[in-house]
């Protein structure tokens, strides 16, 4: 797991908006994936806070994305979602899977505040 930078503000609520994302994610590396290697990334910039979950596993289908049975992955673009963000799946046939989760990070304004323009 990497996370950029090491120390990021991210707001309660939010926070637990990308730990369920990631729960449902690393869970259904374990489940479904076939893994061998999973790796994480949290990277805060830009006002955007990006979580990025990649096995080594079989590949999801396009068809197991788009599933309308898919609850799992549902949950998670419902929860990107709210905080108007959203999830990518990307599955490479027998190479792995890649979740992407962008939420907007909500920090910008206290940014501005401690870092007011020419002031
Ligand atoms: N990392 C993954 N690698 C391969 N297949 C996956 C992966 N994640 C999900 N899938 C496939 O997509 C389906 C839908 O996932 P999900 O919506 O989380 O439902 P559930 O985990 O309850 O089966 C899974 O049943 C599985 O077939
Ligand atoms: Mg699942």
């Amino acid at each position: 797991m990497v996370v950029v930078p090491e120390e990021m503000t991210i707001d309660p609520d939010r926070s637990t908006a990308i730990f369920r994302i990631f729960q449902e994610a690393l869970t259904n590396a374990a489940r479904h994936a076939g893994a061998t290697i999973v790796e994480a990334t949290l990277e805060s910039r830009n006002g955007t806070v990006c979580l990025e979950v990649r096995d080594n596993g079989r590949g999801i289908t396009k068809e197991e994305v788009s599933r309308p049975m898919s609850l799992g992955i549902l949950g998670m673009r419902e929860r990107a979602r709210w905080w108007g963000g959203e999830v990518r799946i990307e599955g490479t046939p027998g190479s792995g899977t890649v979740v992407t989760a962008t939420l907007p990070s909500g920090n910008e304004e206290r940014l501005h505040a401690q870092y007011p323009p020419g002031g």
